[in-house]
């Protein structure tokens, strides 16, 4: 018998979670479409998921205020509460972005700013610590600043702490990237995105069974 058909093995998978989020404005478009797409291809495989979009969230801006340096919350209170208990549960994070001039979109950095309040003090008890991550970026042109894209959210990514990955074997490229009108006719981009979702994934296991 193989490790992962171990019935242990299994089940303590099933216990492992992955948050995928959206970072476009489009509830319908091509990165909830990608991200989506590779959370399939980790809940195939047991792990449980969840997906959250930015589209139509109320997040309002961090205005640096530094009040959660005391109290370890932030005093303004919108949907991005959600989003970070989210995060807190997760073992794993995909995160999406369509490129918007060659960066990611002012919603996902606003989202980002507000996780301050995970970090105030700079300490080793950042809630994100030692988890990973992975990064999607959708654009329109074949060179449309996907990789600028994926660097932003891995620096994100890094300052939280965390381990980001690759899309791993096949490419070994810095994640998911898609390009053109419709995220479902790019066969090759999706290809990064499930070997992502599978890089994701093995990152996880090699961590918990060291
Ligand atoms: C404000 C804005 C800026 C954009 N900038 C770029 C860009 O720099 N490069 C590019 O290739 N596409 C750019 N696009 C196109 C989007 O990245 C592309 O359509 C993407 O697939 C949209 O993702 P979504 O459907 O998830 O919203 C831009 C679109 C908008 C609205």
């Amino acid at each position: 018998m193989v490790l992962s058909d171990h019935p242990f093995f299994i089940q303590k998978l099933k216990q492992m979670n992955i948050l995928g989020i959206s970072g476009s404005p489009n509830s319908k478009g091509n990165t909830a479409y990608t991200v989506n797409y590779a959370l399939e291809v980790l809940k195939e495989r047991g792990y449980q998921t969840k997906y959250i979009s930015l589209s139509g969230k109320k997040i309002k801006p961090c205005i640096g205020c530094w009040k959660c340096s005391e109290s370890y919350t932030c005093f303004q209170k919108d949907d991005m509460e959600e989003i970070l208990d989210a995060m807190k549960w997760s073992h794993g994070l995909l995160i999406g972005s369509p490129v918007y001039f060659g960066m990611i979109t002012g919603q996902l950095k606003t989202m980002m700013d507000r996780c301050v309040v995970m970090r105030p003090n700079y300490g080793d008890t950042i809630p994100m610590s030692g988890k990973t991550g992975g990064a999607i970026a959708c654009a329109y042109s074949r060179n449309g600043g996907q990789e600028y894209t994926i660097q932003n959210i891995h620096t994100f990514m890094l300052q939280m702490n965390m381990s980001v990955i690759g899309d791993g074997p096949n490419y070994h490229h810095s994640g998911a990237t898609i390009f053109g009108e419709h995220a479902s006719d790019d066969l090759w981009g999706l290809e990064t995105a499930k070997n992502l979702a599978l890089n994701l994934a093995a990152n996880i296991e090699f961590k918990k069974y060291k």
